[in-house]
């Protein structure tokens, strides 16, 4: 490690099975005008959301209704939030979901007591200078980490952008509910997309630098905890020690702990993003289909961590194998892992055509601090073979 760092994440967590009980307690901190924030109707399917609505009632609060924010959200769905906050005076965005629903809240509570959010934040990346109203979050889907980070990635259809923001602490959750029983109900695709979405923020950080770095230990630990819980949450959804696991796994994979002191890639994600922009598919399955072609194509440039990975996270024997051969053998376990749990791995399965793959490739950041600066050009040539 050779970064100076300061570390430091406002977000109070409660986790496991009947965790919900800390909401009443929680909730006296703030004032009586909540916006509670929801998808498309799963928080009514398991019963969480009438659960949630008499623990409100009780606490006397009043409950100003924000429903129906989409997987990948819309900056139109933002400005309806922003019209929400100003007409009731909220005083707690509570956000009840997956990453959509949280990374919405926080770019409402950003967006509540300024102009030209869109600029400001996804354009111009600039800090919040304006009052914010307090987030807080009770995660029913895992993969994102926004229940305990400053993300919050925003799709502007006009503009066919979707970027994500990283805000400062003063939007990161209060607190965060972690109920690993409330994940039970995701369907297997969207559990599977949350699964890789992990995996590509751990190994996004991991693929960059070549310091001996403790952060690298950590991210090795988490992804065989991952590999070994999502067999298991395959074979039974409700084996609760695997979702626990992977509940965790996932928060502590993008609560910035264990990019401390490391420079990251974050080239898959950005490619992604313009993917998502044009297809609205679900994140992590176009992070899988991205994945393999992408390493396939920068391993050499960093060769020697790609061998680590391949002893240290597959397990795969290095005898009488070369560096490259060792490398290539780490790549090939990933891609098994992604094909045998059914994860997507072309993106005209993703609802991409061939025509979007050069409006993608143009429009997608280009990340400096991979293992290799990519061009347009071979951006395009990696979605063509993923396609
Ligand atoms: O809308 P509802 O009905 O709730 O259904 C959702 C949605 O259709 C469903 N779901 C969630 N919990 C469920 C459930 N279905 C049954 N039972 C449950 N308990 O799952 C679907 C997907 O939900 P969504 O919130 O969209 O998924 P995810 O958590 O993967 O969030 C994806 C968004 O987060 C962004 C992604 O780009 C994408 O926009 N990201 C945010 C990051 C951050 N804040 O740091 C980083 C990530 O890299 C990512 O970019
Ligand atoms: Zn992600």
């Amino acid at each position: 490690m050779k970064y100076n760092f300061n570390y430091y994440n406002p977000t109070k967590i409660y986790f496991g099975e009947g965790s919900i009980s800390n909401l009443e307690v929680e909730l006296k901190n703030y004032g009586s005008n909540i916006l509670l924030a929801f998808g498309g109707g799963s928080i009514k399917r398991i019963g969480l959301y009438d659960k949630v609505i008499d623990i409100l009632q009780k606490a006397g609060k009043k409950v100003v209704l924000f429903g129906g924010i989409m997987p990948n959200p819309t900056y139109n769905k933002l400005l309806e939030g922003v019209r929400l906050v100003n007409e009731n005076k909220i005083d707690l965005i509570l956000a009840v979901g997956g990453g959509s629903v949280i990374d919405l809240a926080k770019g409402v509570s950003a967006s509540a007591y300024t102009t030209n959010a869109w600029e400001k934040y996804w354009i111009e990346g600039k800090p919040v200078d304006s009052q914010v109203v307090p987030v807080a979050s009770i995660l029913t889907m895992v993969g994102t980490g926004s229940e305990m980070n400053g993300g919050s990635v925003i799709t502007n259809e006009e503009a066919k952008l979707k970027k994500g923001h990283v805000f400062e602490a003063k939007v990161y959750p209060k607190f965060s509910i972690l109920d690993p029983t409330y994940t039970y109900s995701v369907p297997q695709y969207q559990m599977l997309s949350g699964i890789f979405d992990i995996m590509s923020h751990l190994m996004e950080q991991y693929f960059s630098g070549t310091d001996e770095n403790v952060s690298d230990y950590l991210i090795e630990g988490l992804l065989k905890s991952v590999i070994s819980s999502t067999k298991k949450a395959i074979i039974n959804p409700q084996d609760y020690e695997a979702r626990s696991n992977l509940m965790w796994a996932s928060t502590l994979a993008l609560n910035t702990l264990v990019g401390m002191s490391k420079t990251q890639d974050w080239e898959v994600h950005s490619i992604e993003h313009q993917l998502g922009a044009y297809t609205d598919c679900a994140h992590g399955m176009g992070l899988a289909a991205i994945s393999i072609p992408y390493y396939k194509h920068i391993y050499r440039y960093g060769l020697a961590k790609f061998a680590r990975f391949a002893r240290e996270v597959w397990y795969i024997d290095e005898t009488n194998k070369t560096e490259e051969e060792l490398a290539l053998a780490g790549i090939e376990a990933l891609s098994n892992f992604i094909k045998d749990s059914h994860m997507v791995t072309r993106l005209r399965d993703l609802g991409a055509t061939k025509e979007m793959l050069p409006l993608i490739a143009n429009s997608c950041d280009i990340e400096t601090s991979g293992y290799k600066i990519l061009t347009k050009e071979e951006i395009l040539s990696i979605l063509e073979e993923c396609y």
